[in-house]
């Protein structure tokens, strides 16, 4: 497959989303990411569910919510009103996982799994054959503009093995300090689909950063 794009609005203009959004609508980007903070899960607040119910009416991409949140279950219903396509919850924050899961799917959207930095591939043996993708991240969760955690490229290389050696077709998305040079590294060792937030919204040009992210 041909790996996907997926800026991340959080580094865009909040005074002009309007404007950041027509721009994504008219690039190369596949899918539009979209980060929800509680303050409570990760050390900072970001946007919540109205904003992303004013996006519903402008992106003309596929959405790809990531919440770090405590109890994202509780919010199935609300993610799923926003017409979102893809909807992250962190390992970490789901003692029910299984349960939490199964319950995205049944709200007709597709299932992805976050993990921090610290938490092993290994812990999704047991769940990955029932998400649809599993969000790596490169940068501990609560900001744009982080330095890419190196590591990040061995994970990758750990889950493209883990999917490949179950025969399941689970997609790999990397979030955090992705750049032309970090996007390579993670492609070469098993990426799908990148994240990336300060890297385009913070160029001169960012249609042509979309591009050649897309082209790498
Ligand atoms: C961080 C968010 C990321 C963030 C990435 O907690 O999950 O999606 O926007 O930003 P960059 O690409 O600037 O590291
Ligand atoms: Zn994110």
């Amino acid at each position: 497959m041909k790996h996907l794009i997926a800026p991340s609005l959080l580094s865009a203009d909040f005074m002009n989303l309007q404007r950041d959004v027509e721009m994504i609508n008219r690039s190369e980007a596949d899918w539009l990411h979209l980060d929800i903070m509680d303050g409570v899960f990760v050390p900072n607040i970001s946007f919540g569910f109205p904003v992303l119910e004013g996006l519903k009416a402008v992106c003309q991409k596929p959405m790809d919510v990531h919440l770090m949140i405590v109890e994202p279950q509780k919010f199935i219903k609300e993610v799923a009103a926003t017409g979102a396509y893809m909807m992250n919850v962190h390992y970490e924050a789901c003692t029910h996982l299984h349960r939490t899961v199964a319950a995205i799917k049944e709200a007709g959207m597709k299932a992805g799994v976050t993990l921090n930095p610290h938490t092993p591939v290994s812990l999704l043996e047991d769940i990955i054959q029932d998400v649809d993708m599993v969000l790596l991240m490169s940068v501990n969760p609560g900001y744009g503009g982080q330095k890419f955690i190196e590591h990040s490229v061995e994970k990758t290389k750990q889950l493209r093995a883990m999917i490949d050696r179950k025969g399941l077709d689970t997609l790999i998305e990397i979030d955090g300090g992705v750049n032309l040079a970090t996007g390579k590294k993670l492609l070469d060792a098993g990426a799908d689909i990148l994240v990336a937030g300060s890297f385009v919204f913070k160029a001169p040009d960012p249609l042509q950063v979309i591009h050649e992210l897309k082209t790498l």
